[in-house]
């Protein structure tokens, strides 16, 4: 997967990404809506894992990543909204991921997971459930390609928005552009187009989108809509 650009330190190079998200699509034709989203202009594929242990849902694992992976070149964005997931950091990038985010109310040293995860050979992401404060050490940017702020609680596709996140996207912003990093800072949670503008106003520059691209007629128009 070629992700030259993607993570850049040049902020006037970085354009709005959507990682279209999987568990909205249409689980009976999986293989047919990745190709969809692919040719719908999608920048990469979000990866839901849920363990029904971390959060009330149970959804992939590492096999259904392999398939993915033989079916498109996309980047895989992997959202590990797992317990435990040191344990399956090799799993899971065996599988095809190119990167790994997970959750910091899950793990104990943010920086020796995201040491593992690149010693592993993919990109590393840290992400905040919407109760969690951001009481990172902004030096850990440094290390990071991905910082992930939810705009819902972490379960399901297709809830409400919950702009109180906001601040946090703002606060990400800033340290990344200040500190001249490559991060890329992303949202997900009920973002369509009527509240993709106001992410990307306060700094963010990947979208995810389960229900407003899987949901929607067209996932070409669905996917210009989010880019604004
Ligand atoms: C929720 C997941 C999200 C969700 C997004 O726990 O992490 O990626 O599937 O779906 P929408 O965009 O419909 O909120
Ligand atoms: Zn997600």
């Amino acid at each position: 997967m070629n992700t030259a650009g993607q993570f850049t330190t040049d902020p006037t190079a970085r354009r709005v990404l959507i990682s279209p998200s999987i568990i909205a699509a249409d689980y009976c034709r999986i293989g047919e809506e990745i190709e969809a989203v692919e040719k719908a202009g999608a920048d990469w594929l979000h990866l839901d894992v849920m363990d029904g242990h971390f959060v009330p849902n149970l959804t992939i694992g590492p096999g259904f990543i392999k398939a993915v992976r033989a079916k498109t070149n996309l980047f895989l964005d992997t959202h590990l909204m797992i317990s435990n997931p040191i344990e399956y950091l090799k799993l899971y990038a065996d599988a095809g991921s190119d990167m790994l985010v997970v959750h910091v109310e899950t793990i104990d040293n943010p920086k020796t997971v995201i040491q593992h995860i690149h010693d592993l050979g993919v990109k590393a992401g840290l992400v905040l459930n919407p109760e969690t404060p951001f009481s990172l050490d902004p030096g850990i940017f440094a290390e990071l390609d991905l910082f992930l702020v939810m705009s819902v609680h972490p379960g399901f596709y297709g809830q409400k928005f919950m702009p109180e996140v906001l601040p946090k996207v703002e606060k990400a912003r800033k340290i990344i552009d200040e500190g001249g990093y490559h991060t890329r800072l992303q949202i997900d949670g009920g973002i369509a187009p009527d509240t993709a503008p106001r992410a990307i106003a306060a700094g963010a520059d990947v979208l995810v989108a389960g229900s407003a691209v899987f949901k929607a007629d067209n996932y070409a128009t669905a996917i210009t809509a989010l880019r604004g």
